[in-house]
């Protein structure tokens, strides 16, 4: 009987078991700002608030301020939660982003928050560079308001495509076309940073709407960081592991109710696509030829 009820605890204690493990594989890593970031520009101006569980930017007329990992990472997803500057934001930029911090093959992942007047919407610009190359901007006015309450911005990196989600909600794609002779971000490390800085004369409206100091000091705030990736340095096999949860099936193409989303943000917020700026390029692009973007 009672090693019956031993097998039994035993068995139930495997299946909890598995079940954490497997859990645990498909949730990112909870980073703190204290052990995983550093302040890279001025300190004065990064305050950690909410009992610590968050951490404050200003911007005055003195001065922008931003943070950065302690590591770069290869392949992986990183998300934290940001509340944007309220009320009139017009010529602020909040970025959030990933950056290899190399001069002239720079890889970069870029999402920036350009402030509006008040009551105008937030436009979202997000970037990629791969091996030294930009000039790939979008931009999409958000549904709702960001600066009244903190939303998940994530950036989802793997071999097969790049996500920038908000919410749960991908507004962008770009995928692994190398095969198609189109550069991906694949071999170096990217840092993870953030800045809050003064960029009137071109964010909001082209540049037409300049920063109303009167309203200054403007804060936006952080929270929830979670980062999973390869830190690197670090092992190079991590990265090149098809099995890190990252790379699996989920995480290869949308799934078919991302992809509606996708499409809603497309049709009904997206205010702006290289791919269809004829004054800049008047040949598009390769990689906005059709389906594979
Ligand atoms: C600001 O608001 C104007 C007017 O609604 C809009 O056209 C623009 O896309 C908004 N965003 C920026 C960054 O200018």
């Amino acid at each position: 009987m009672t090693t019956m009820n031993f097998l039994r605890n035993m068995l139930v204690f495997v299946y909890v078991y598995v079940l954490l493990l497997l859990s645990l594989s498909v949730s990112a890593k909870p980073a703190t700002f204290q052990q995983d970031f550093k302040v890279t520009w001025a300190d004065t101006h990064v305050r950690p608030v909410e009992r610590g569980r968050a951490i404050q930017l200003k911007l005055d007329q003195s001065s922008g301020c931003g943070f950065a990992s302690k590591y770069k990472y290869l392949y992986g997803r990183v998300s934290m939660k940001i509340k944007l500057v309220p009320g009139d934001s017009a010529g602020t930029v909040t970025a959030f982003y990933m950056n290899s911090d190399t001069d002239t093959i720079r890889d970069e992942l870029d999402f920036e928050f350009l402030g509006n007047r008040t009551g105008q919407p937030y436009t979202v610009q997000t970037n990629v560079f791969a091996h030294g190359k930009g000039d790939r901007e979008q931009r999409v006015n958000l549904w709702f308001d960001p600066s009244a309450a903190y939303h998940t911005y994530t950036i989802l990196w793997n071999h097969k495509h790049t996500v920038f989600y908000v919410d749960e909600v991908p507004i962008r794609v770009y995928k692994n076309n190398e095969a198609k002779g189109i550069p991906y971000p694949k071999s170096q490390p990217m840092g993870v940073f953030s800045t809050l800085w003064e960029a009137d004369d071109w964010a909001t409206r082209g540049g037409l709407e300049k920063i109303d100091w009167s309203k200054a000091p403007f804060y936006a705030y952080y929270r929830d960081f979670e980062i999973d990736g390869c830190p690197m340095p670090g092992p190079m096999t991590c990265a090149s592991n098809l099995r890190n949860w990252w790379e699996g099936a989920a995480y290869q193409e949308l799934t078919p109710m991302q992809a509606r989303l996708y499409r809603w943000v497309r049709q009904n917020h997206m205010v702006y696509d290289y791919c269809h700026d004829k004054s800049r390029f008047p040949v598009p692009p390769p990689e906005c030829s059709a389906g594979i973007y």
